[in-house]
């Protein structure tokens, strides 16, 4: 076991009682691969998946991201089985949107039956009563925020919320028009989307987001499936004494309070690397060099 390290501070988000340290931890890694078929079936080593789990809650973690339909079903059964009964500070943010075809391919799932299907399938796999967060990911582009209305299933959620068997609610993949609407429907605690050091899309709305005290999460903070990596990123990494990825998460926490960190790994060795990025600190011109690998957007 590692020592509990300063992850960043916490966040709460205004008006709940929800608080979470910055630097959390993202399940999806957990899942194996079958060919093409990616986030799917058991993981490679089961053990050293587990033992990832436990070290990130021993370490201070206290915030996971996962859904059950990463596997499916897989990383929710591997967080019970390392965790309950769970922490009482622990908060498990789940999502709800898509179901994986036999051909590993992610399908449309926010019919009331599917997301109330969801919800029953979080629960059970995850072994609680309650879901901490769920987050409705719109699905009317996979891969990027469109435009579309989410009023349908968000108001479902908001009477699975009313039933008492979710906490709070989030989105994902959503454009600011969506959040708008959603939070006229059901308060948003969180909103969760791709954004990193090339990906910078969402400057603007983390800002807004920061000022209603609502967390930003983002997803693929480390590149995703093709982690970053760059000559730029690594002198500079080198040159303040850490590692690419933890210049990368580091960056993160520099650009606003209410980004929440979720890097997703299967391994010991990066789950120690990345928490370990919480202690380095970017000075202003770095940060600045930073800045522009970013912008204009560009592919590494
Ligand atoms: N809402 C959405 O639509 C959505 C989409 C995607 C993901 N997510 C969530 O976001 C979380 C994070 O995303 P992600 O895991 O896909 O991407 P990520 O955190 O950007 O990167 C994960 C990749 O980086 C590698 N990695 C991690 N730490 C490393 C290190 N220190 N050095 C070198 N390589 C390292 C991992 O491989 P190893 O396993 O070998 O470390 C894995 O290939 C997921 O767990 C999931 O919960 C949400």
């Amino acid at each position: 076991m590692r020592q509990q390290t300063e992850l960043a501070g916490s966040f709460t988000v205004a008006g709940t009682a929800m608080s979470v340290n910055r630097m959390g931890y993202g399940a999806m890694q957990l899942a194996g691969r079958d060919g093409s078929k990616l986030v799917w079936g058991p993981p490679n080593n089961l053990d050293e998946a587990i033992a990832v789990v436990r070290e990130a809650v021993a370490s201070g973690v206290n915030h996971i991201d996962t859904s059950d339909y990463y596997g499916p079903h897989v990383t929710n059964q591997i967080i019970r089985r390392a965790l309950s009964p769970y922490p009482a500070d622990l908060v498990i943010v789940t999502k709800l949107g898509a179901r994986r075809g036999e051909d590993g391919s992610w399908i449309t799932a926010l019919s009331r039956e599917e997301l109330t299907a969801g919800v029953e399938d979080n629960l059970r796999n995850l072994g609680v009563d309650v879901l901490d967060v769920v987050n409705l990911r719109s699905m009317f582009s996979v891969h990027e925020p469109a435009e579309g209305s989410m009023e349908a299933p968000l108001n479902v959620l908001a009477e699975l919320q009313q039933q008492g068997l979710i906490r709070h609610i989030g989105l994902s993949n959503v454009t600011p028009a969506q959040i708008a609407e959603a939070r006229r429907i059901v308060p948003i605690v969180c909103v969760q989307n791709h954004y990193n050091l090339v990906r910078r899309a969402d400057d603007a709305l983390i800002e807004d987001l920061a000022h209603d005290g609502i967390a930003y999460v983002p997803f693929f903070p480390l590149g995703g499936f093709t982690p970053l990596q760059s000559a730029e990123l690594s002198d500079i990494a080198a040159s303040l004494g850490g590692t690419p990825m933890q210049l990368a998460l580091a960056w993160l926490l520099q650009q606003s309070p209410n980004i929440l960190l979720i890097p997703g790994t299967s391994s010991l060795k990066h789950l120690r690397e990345n928490l370990q990025a919480a202690q380095l600190q970017i000075p202003s011109e770095v940060l600045a060099n930073l800045n522009s690998i970013g912008k204009p957007e560009k592919e590494f």
